[in-house]
This record gives C-alpha cells, sequence and structure tokens, in this order.
C-alpha cells in the first residue's frame, strides 16, 4: 500500500536516521521530512537520501498551523512519526518556555491538523506516531524495576515536562477524538549525527582534542543505551504494527554508568588514535551536577518484544566502537554542525569549571 508519511524533525539526530530507513525501506511510500532547521537539524545528515524520488524537504516549523495543513492537504498525508522537539535536558533548564512552544504546542498543530484532515473515517489506514522519552515516568532509584507503559509520569526536568504534557495531549485527542495514536518512549540513544552536545558525542570530541570531559556529579547517574537503528526499526514496527491508543517502551536492557561510558570511550578513541591505553584518563572533569539530574532510567520493552517480535541489534562496545570510528571519519560534518552559536553555548556551559 502506497503511505504519504510526514516525519518531523527528519534532519535532527534520531529523525536523520528514521527518514533514511523509511526511504530506503518502503520506495512506494512518499516521505515528507518537516524540519525548522534549529541548532540541533542538519541537511548533511541526509546528504544520501536527499535526491531519492520518494523523499521531500520541507524547512517550516511545527508551530505553524497555516503550513502544516497545507502540507497534509497536498501531499494527502495518512502517517505521522513525530520527532520534531527540543531534546537537550541542559538546554531546557535554560529556556524552559521555549521546550514548551515547541514540544507542547508543535505537537497540539500536529495533532489538530491530522484531526481536521482525517475526519473521523475509519475508511482509510491512518497513524499518528508520537515519539516522546522514557524521561517522562521520571527517575528511578537502585534496585527499583525499569519504567513499564503502566508506570505512572513524574517527569523532573522542563524537557520531560515538556515531553509529558506533549504526551497527555496525544492521549487526549485518542481518547476525545478517536485520532489514531500510538507513542514510544525510547531511552538514551548513541550512533553517526549525534549533536555534540550530547554526553557521547561530546566526549569523542573532547578526547581527540585533548579537552577536559565535563562529568556531572560523581558520574554515577545510569542511562540505558540503545543504538539509534534499533530505534528507527522499532519506530517501523509500531508505526505499522503498534495497537491503536497504545505506548510500547524501547530499549536496549544495556545500563550504564556515565562514568563508565566515559572511561570506555577513552579506551576506544586512544586505541583508534594509536595513544597509549588510558593515556586520556587525566581529562575526566568532575563539575557541578546538573540541576535536578535524574539518577536513573531503565526501561522494560517486554511488552514491543512479545506483541510485535521487536528486540534490539546491536551489541553495545561493538556499536560504541563503530561510533567512534564514524565520528573520527567525519571531522568535515562536526565542523559544519559545531559553528560560533555551539561555541558561544558550549563556553558558558562548562569553561571555567
Ligand atoms: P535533535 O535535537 O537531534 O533533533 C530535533 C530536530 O527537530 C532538529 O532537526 C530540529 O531542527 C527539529 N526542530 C526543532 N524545533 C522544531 C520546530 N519548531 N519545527 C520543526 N522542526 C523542529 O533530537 P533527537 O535526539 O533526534 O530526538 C528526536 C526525538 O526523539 C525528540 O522528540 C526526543 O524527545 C526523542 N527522544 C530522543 C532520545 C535521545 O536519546 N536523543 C531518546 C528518546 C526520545
Ligand atoms: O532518556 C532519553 C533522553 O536521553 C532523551 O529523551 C533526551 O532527548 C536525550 O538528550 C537524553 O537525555 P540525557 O539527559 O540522559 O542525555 P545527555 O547525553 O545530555 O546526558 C547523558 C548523561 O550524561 C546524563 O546523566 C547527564 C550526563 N552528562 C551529560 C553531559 C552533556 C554529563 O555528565 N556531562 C555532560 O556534559
Amino acid at each position: 500500500m502506497k503511505r504519504h508519511i510526514l516525519i518531523t524533525g527528519g534532519a535532527g539526530f534520531i529523525g536523520s536516521h528514521v527518514v533514511r530507513h523509511f526511504v530506503r525501506k518502503y520506495a512506494g511510500y512518499e516521505v515528507v521530512n518537516l524540519d525548522l532547521l534549529t541548532y540541533a537539524g542538519n541537511l548533511e545528515n541526509l546528504h544520501d537520501v536527499q535526491q531519492a524520488p520518494n523523499y521531500h524537504f520541507v524547512r517550516g516549523d511545527i508551530c505553524d498551523m497555516c503550513l502544516v495543513r497545507t502540507l497534509f492537504r497536498e501531499h494527502n498525508i495518512d502517517g505521522v512519526i513525530h520527532l520534531a522537539a527540543e531534546s537537550h535536558v541542559d538546554r531546557s533548564i535554560r529556556d524552559p518556555f521555549l521546550f514548551v512552544r515547541t514540544n507542547v504546542l508543535g505537537t497540539l498543530t500536529l495533532l489538530q491538523a491530522a484531526r481536521e484532515a482525517w475526519g473521523d473515517s475509519s475508511e482509510v489506514e491512518r497513524r499518528f506516531h508520537h515519539v516522546s522519552t522514557d524521561e517522562v515516568y521520571g527517575a528511578l532509584q537502585f534496585g527499583e524495576e525499569a519504567f513499564s507503559e503502566t508506570t505512572s509520569y513524574n517527569p523532573h526536568s522542563p524537557y520531560s515536562a515538556s515531553k509529558a504534557g506533549a504526551d497527555h495531549f496525544v492521549r487526549a485527542y485518542h481518547t476525545t477524538y478517536g485520532l489514531p495514536v500510538v507513542i514510544t518512549h525510547c531511552s538514551n540513544n548513541y550512533g553517526p549525527y549525534q549533536f555534540p552536545e550530547k554526553l557521547i558525542p561530546l566526549c569523542i570530541r573532547n578526547i581527540c582534542a585533548n579537552k577536559l570531559l565535563p562529568i556531572y556529579g560523581k558520574g554515577e547517574n545510569v542511562r540505558d543505551w540503545l543504538h539509534v537503528k534499533d530505534h528507527a526499526e522499532a519506530i517501523d514496527v509500531v508505526f505499522h504494527h503498534g495497537r491503536n491508543g497504545e505506548s510500547y517502551n524501547i530499549g536496549g536492557s544495556n545500563e550504564r554508568r556515565n562514568i563508565d561510558v566515559v572511561k570506555l570511550l577513552i579506551r576506544i578513541v586512544d586505541e583508534e588514535l594509536g595513544r597509549a591505553p588510558g593515556s586520556s584518563e587525566h581529562l575526566i572533569n568532575h563539575i557541578e551536577d546538573r540541576a535536578g539530574h535524574d539518577l536513573r532510567y531503565a526501561i522494560n520493552a517486554g511488552k514491543l518484544h512479545s506483541e510485535l517480535g521487536w528486540t534490539p541489534k546491536h551489541d553495545f562496545e561493538k556499536g560504541l566502537s563503530d561510533t567512534v570510528r564514524w565520528y573520527l571519519g567525519h571531522k568535515e560534518w562536526l565542523a559544519a554542525v559545531v559553528n560560533g552559536s555551539y561555541e558561544r553555548y558550549y563556553a558558558e556551559m562548562y569553561d571555567g569549571q
């Protein structure tokens, strides 16, 4: 069946992998990528698919109702995979209003446009897939059970609060107007094309440049890491086969302390650069903790596995080594995304600590 899918935020980290996955795997689908190209979006992330006949890029804002309505009409959109967001917790602490605008109002704009375009007809297959995060569940203590889909919402940062607000609107549009929705909650992603403000690419870049590695607090916080391509596959499965109105957790069953991830990165980068093993460990710099820093995330993805058969394919250590090699081989990409505004952000966040 030919589908016409609107992917939002497709020029960002995860979105670019989702766009590439859909454009290549489903040649018969039309994929429309709506992205504002904020500091986090870069068309270089999609250089290898931009000429594909089933792919269209539109630069624009998900909060622009007029534009979004037009896209639904002109492209006969029957599926949405919504990834566009402000995604960085540290930036949300500095500018919470921007996060509410993009993440809550932007999501509401897309929901309303979908509702208007799709009416209440159920004759045609339609789907609004909202890409949420595990952070809406809050934080776990050590020894507590992993998040499941029935874990209560308890967001702590302005970022996670804005994502939680968006999730509530998605459910409300399903319950109130019958919009066919699914929500996914994924854990921390790693892989190529991640903007170097997030822990893993930031550390790879700094180790290479012999710059300090800013580790919040003792580095004992735990994240559950998943390769971005496993996330893209999971989105494909849920978009096509998830049950209407349901949510699905996506995770790697791969909990690691930050300090252990950083030491592993040091080992890999030192080896790749021919440095003596561990010679970059002196770069580790414990700095003031992130405000409201969530201690631990862990995902129970049992529902996605048992209902839809998804399991992650990438081994973490191999995936991380490949990721390091990717960054080392893409210095031009790094130089292109790291512009003056990022350098200013970095200096304000970390220099002097
Ligand atoms: P990202 O910051 O790399 O990319 C976000 C993209 O959204 C960028 O291309 C940006 O230009 C675009 N965008 C921002 N505001 C926009 C607007 N108003 N209109 C149109 N486009 C806009 O984010 P990411 O890490 O790829 O995350 C993508 C989604 O996945 C987000 O919704 C995030 O909450 C969710 N998520 C991320 C992770 C993770 O580990 N990165 C994990 C779970 C869920
Ligand atoms: O869990 C999913 C979430 O993962 C996504 O919803 C978010 O969009 C994504 O940004 C990510 O959030 P985190 O805050 O977990 O990711 P980040 O890479 O910013 O930080 C990972 C851990 O590393 C976290 O415990 C904070 C710590 N950290 C991060 C940075 C940037 C440091 O110690 N130093 C740093 O400089």
